[in-house]
């Protein structure tokens, strides 16, 4: 019998998915400092785009002060067309989808890979972490501009013959940033209700959709994190209360974004139901949903989309293995790899960068310790 997630899945919009795994976007901090991509970055995709129906691009920042990391993937400019345009064809010549992430660092941004060095949020309002710089309040005119900018973006990605964009909605960055009571407390059209805190999503949600209104084929995401620590900050309620909203744009599919598919809340360690399953259960056939998080094994994946999920993205599992389709697919599942040694960077085509980042944050990954000496 096949295994449910390598059928193939078909939109609303007739675009079909050879199988049901996607490549989670996974930031790589591989690209050049203009933000073109990197031949290492090439290399890296080209390697993982073979077996997965999907890939999901490392996000890629719309405006100059958006940038989130160290070489990150730039779409703020149209001379980085013909850079996109590589990295889309090379993720399709090994016959996977290609989906350019989307996003705006906000006040996340580390301060010294802006133009003026100076972080914007929707509030004034510092991130709780150990030296965060307050950030300047955006005026109204500067978010038109930035939701303007979203919708460029997303003509870059046609214009580079991208699949399609996700808004990169979840992981602190801006879009959550206005959702979230702990980051906006602005009490104008963008902010103040639980409605208002929408505004700005939603109105870059249409922006997009409306670059895109003229290529049916072209798919459009939106990235969701269910809920934050701060307090005040999201709750479950916020999201299925948004979620229902967002249900009711043209959107394609649904990406929650969380580290562990089956964790409870990350605010009350009474509740232990799934994030993700909360949001499929709500939605129910309205929007594919695409589940992550710590999903290592086949078996994993199975279980997961037994819940509903239609679809499931892999990310630190396609780093240490990116043959995981191929090797599930071939019933080689037990040569599936979910640790990794220091000593296999080159094996695993991963760039240097990022490399550094896995091996030196501790229990990010599964590092063998024996094989530091290797
Ligand atoms: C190296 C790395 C970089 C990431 N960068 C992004 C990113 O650019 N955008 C994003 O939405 N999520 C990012 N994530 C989160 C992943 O998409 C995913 O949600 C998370 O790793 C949990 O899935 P996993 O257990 O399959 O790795 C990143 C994760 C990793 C490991």
């Amino acid at each position: 019998m096949t295994a449910s997630f390598l059928e193939p899945f078909t939109f609303k919009n007739g675009v079909t998915l050879k199988n049901r795994v996607m490549l989670a976007p996974m930031t790589n901090f591989a690209s050049k400092e203009n933000g073109e991509v990197s031949q290492e970055e090439i290399a890296y995709y080209e390697e993982r785009s073979e077996g997965v129906g999907t890939v999901i691009t490392a996000c890629a920042n719309v405006t100059a002060d958006g940038k989130g990391f160290p070489g990150e993937i730039g779409a703020d400019r149209d001379e980085l067309i013909d850079s996109l345009s590589t990295l889309a064809k090379a993720i399709q010549n090994k016959g996977a989808k290609a989906i350019l992430q989307i996003f705006h660092g906000g006040r996340m941004a580390p301060p010294e890979l802006l133009p003026d060095h100076q972080t914007v949020s929707a509030s004034a309002v510092a991130p709780l972490r150990d030296g965060a710089m307050t950030p300047r309040e955006l005026e109204s005119s500067e978010i038109e501009s930035i939701i303007k900018a979203f919708g460029e973006a997303t003509r870059r990605a046609m214009e580079a013959g991208f699949d399609g964009v996700e808004i990169h909605g979840a992981n602190t960055y801006l879009l959550q940033q206005f959702f979230s009571p702990h980051s906006n407390r602005r009490d104008d059209q963008w902010g103040g209700t639980l409605e208002k805190r929408m505004t700005f999503p939603l109105a870059v949600v249409e922006e997009v959709l409306n670059a895109a209104k003229d290529d049916s084929s072209f798919i459009v995401g939106y990235r969701i994190s269910p809920e934050e620590m701060e307090n005040p900050g999201i709750t479950m309620e916020d999201t299925l209360t948004f979620v229902d909203r967002l249900v009711e744009e043209k959107l394609d599919y649904l990406h929650v974004s969380v580290q562990d598919f089956n964790a409870g809340s990350m605010r009350d360690s009474e509740d232990k139901a799934s994030r993700v399953q909360l949001i499929q259960d709500r939605v129910g056939e309205k929007i594919p949903v695409i589940g992550v998080g710590s999903l290592h094994t086949p078996e994993d994946v199975e279980k997961a989309m037994a819940g509903g999920v239609p679809l499931i993205s892999l990310g630190r599992e396609l780093i240490m293995e990116p043959k995981w389709v191929e090797k599930a697919a071939d019933n080689r599942a037990n040569e599936i790899r979910t640790d990794l040694s220091v000593n296999d960077r080159e094996a695993l085509v991963v760039p240097e960068q990022l490399w550094q980042a896995i091996i030196n944050t501790p229990g990010w990954f599964p590092v063998r310790e024996h094989s530091k000496t290797e």
